[in-house]
């Protein structure tokens, strides 16, 4: 990639896991460290990109010089996210976003007096499809972290959420695990195309995401 080829553009990137509170001291969460989606934040901050982070709670330190939004919930990800989504020509949604909440978060710490409980659980928004279908000149990037059937589910999703691009991940390959430094993936594109990457830093795979993006861009316009 050449110097500074994203200037003038604007990258919304997600990162991170989101938490979903189950009472004031406790909450559902994933395996994500953010580390691909902080990857694709420096990666398009270095190339002259405007980059704006919306991040679940990670260890990492924020790239200087990133628009960062912390959250901790898919529902407040969905908020900053969609806010911020007219004003952007790339999208790479990197995060693991909860697929469910616990349907309500009790107000006081849960106490241990019954020797099973059950947590009620209901279905967080969809951000990435909700992008899809409001998508007029973005180019949007998925992810997919799957622990089988890889190609079929990557294929699906990219279909379901009107991307122009899917990074399909198997997460129970070595060096491509959440917290992993590296990834292993394959990049899908509508029309079934599909193109297995080698094991790579995720840094080397945040550039040629962006790569990617500005190729498609330039194709669309
Ligand atoms: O953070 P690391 O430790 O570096 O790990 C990287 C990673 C494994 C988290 C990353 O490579 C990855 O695969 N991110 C996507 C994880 C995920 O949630 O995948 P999914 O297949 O469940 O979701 C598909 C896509 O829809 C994702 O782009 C996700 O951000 C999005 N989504 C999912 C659910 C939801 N409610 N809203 C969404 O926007």
């Amino acid at each position: 990639a050449s110097d500074q080829d994203l200037s003038g553009m604007s990258v919304l990137v997600t990162a991170g896991p989101t938490v979903e509170p189950i009472d004031p001291v406790r909450y559902l969460t994933n395996r994500s460290s953010g580390k691909m989606g902080y990857a694709v934040a420096g990666a398009a901050l270095r190339r002259g990109a405007r980059v704006i982070l919306v991040s679940g709670p990670t260890a990492l330190k924020p790239p200087h010089g990133v628009e960062f939004i912390g959250v901790e919930t898919a529902r407040e990800m969905f908020d900053a996210v969609l806010a911020h989504y007219p004003h952007v020509d790339v999208v790479v949604k990197s995060a693991a976003v909860a697929d469910y909440r616990p349907k309500e978060a009790a107000q006081h710490k849960i106490k241990k007096n019954q020797d099973q409980m059950t947590i009620e659980l209901e279905k967080n928004p969809d951000i990435l499809a909700e992008l899809g279908r409001r998508k007029t000149r973005q180019i949007l990037v998925g992810f997919a972290a799957e622990t089988k059937e890889l190609e079929k589910n990557a294929l699906r999703k990219l279909e379901m959420k009107n991307l122009d691009l899917l990074v399909a991940n198997d997460v129970t390959r070595p060096g491509a695990e959440f917290g992993a430094d590296t990834n292993i993936v394959k990049l899908v594109y509508p029309g079934q195309i599909i193109v297995q990457l080698p094991k790579m830093d995720k840094k080397t795979l945040a550039d040629r995401i962006l790569d990617e993006a500005l190729n498609l861009r330039a194709s669309s316009q």
